[in-house]
């Protein structure tokens, strides 16, 4: 383990924003996260735990330890007559992860193929795309307490999730480093085609009933002709969440703008943002080296060279438009640092 000086984030984010870290180390081992512990490294300093840096914006040079979590390993804790249950090391690929499990036959994150990233992070968020949330197949994780040095278990209730949610961006935002996740798979798949750009590519590739190895097909074929791929066009997925608004004002929205696009749900409407963003005029949109994805209106792009600033200016001119067509307030889904 050793603690670099200036080093080079370019390719340590999906952005690919040309900055340095002050101090920069890498971790192999949960034995080396916890001897940095040991020594104070999340007492005084100012510290960044990164996974794949797909969820994140830099905005200047970082004045502190960046500490890249790259601890490999599966391991089948346990089975029974209906589940296995895998443990993942926090820095294990995401898209490795999926495959392993596709590979297996066991069901349930099949769904979630080919979103960049690390394990680790997939609960800080809650991971999902196309009809599915990790919290879906989520069993358990494991965490080193930043203040006490202690690790502990958590389990899916003290995770909190709900959409792009957890209690790692709130109420215990900063204080816990994930070490590995387990996730709880199905022994006999049950395929979930709901979300309708999935069934529509199913229908293309014209399988009727699909199994899990066909659903994984079928969304990295839609998120390849869909996303921009960050080691060609630098971007961190979709900038903003979709909004969650109530049934009485969606009605309202809808008499203005028939056309809109949005997704019912237990507590309300989620409007599709990408929808409102191109309605707005935005899409395919520069300004300066950011733009706005000629495809996705929802994803931002580095055209080569932004700098994080003039991306987050791009998306706070975004934000006021939306308000001021829509009435929408847009919340950032990408953590800006
Ligand atoms: P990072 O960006 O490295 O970190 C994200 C946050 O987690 C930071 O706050 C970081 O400090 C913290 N963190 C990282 N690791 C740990 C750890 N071990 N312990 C504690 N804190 C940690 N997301 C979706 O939900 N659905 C999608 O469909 C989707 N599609 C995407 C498509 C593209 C092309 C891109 C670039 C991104 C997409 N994303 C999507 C966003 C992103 O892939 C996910 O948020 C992913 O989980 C981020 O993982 P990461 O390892 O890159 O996290
Ligand atoms: N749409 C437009 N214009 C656009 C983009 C989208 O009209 O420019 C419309 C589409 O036609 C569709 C609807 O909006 O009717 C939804 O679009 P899409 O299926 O592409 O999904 P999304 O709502 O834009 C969300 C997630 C993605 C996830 C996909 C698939 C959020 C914030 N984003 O995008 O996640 O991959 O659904 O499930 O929830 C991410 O979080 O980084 C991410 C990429």
């Amino acid at each position: 383990m050793q603690l670099l000086d200036n080093y080079s984030l370019e390719k340590l984010n999906s952005f690919k924003i040309d900055v340095k870290a002050r101090k920069f180390v890498t971790i192999k081992s949960n034995e080396e996260i916890i001897r940095l512990q040991e020594k104070g490294m999340f007492g005084k300093d100012r510290h960044l735990i990164l996974g794949g840096g797909s969820n994140l914006l830099f905005t200047s040079d970082y004045d502190g330890t960046v500490v890249h979590m790259d601890t490999r390993g599966m391991e089948v804790t346990h089975s029974d007559d209906d589940y296995v249950y895998l443990r993942v090391m926090a820095g294990e690929e995401w898209d490795d992860v999926v495959g392993y499990c596709v590979e297996r036959g066991w069901g349930g994150l099949e769904n979630l193929s080919l979103i960049p990233g690390r394990a680790g992070s997939s609960p800080i968020q809650n991971i999902g795309a196309y009809g599915a949330e990790l919290s879906d197949h989520f069993h358990s994780l494991e965490v080193l307490d930043k203040n006490t040095g202690k690790l502990r278990e958590m389990s899916h209730e003290e995770c909190s999730f709900s959409y792009r949610e957890s209690v790692f961006k709130h109420k215990e935002k900063d204080r816990y480093i994930i070490l590995s996740v387990t996730f709880r798979l199905d022994k006999v798949p049950r395929v979930c085609t709901d979300y309708l750009a999935l069934s529509d590519e199913l229908e293309d590739m014209c399988v009727s009933s699909p199994s899990i190895s066909d659903v994984r097909k079928a969304v990295i074929s839609i998120r390849r002709r869909k996303l921009p791929d960050p080691d060609f066009l630098g971007n961190a997925g979709s900038f903003f969440k979709n909004p969650v608004i109530s049934r009485k004002r969606f009605i309202k929205l809808r008499e203005e703008f028939p056309g809109i696009k949005f997704f019912e749900e237990a507590g309300g409407v989620k409007i599709a943002a990408g929808w409102l963003i191109e309605k707005a005029g935005w899409k395919g949109r520069r300004l300066g080296k950011a733009g706005v994805h000629r495809h996705q209106a929802l994803v931002l792009v580095n055209h080569g060279g932004a700098t994080g600033s003039e991306v987050l200016r791009l998306a706070e001119d975004i934000r006021a438009s939306i308000l001021d067509v829509f009435g929408i307030e847009l919340q950032t889904e990408v953590n800006i640092i």
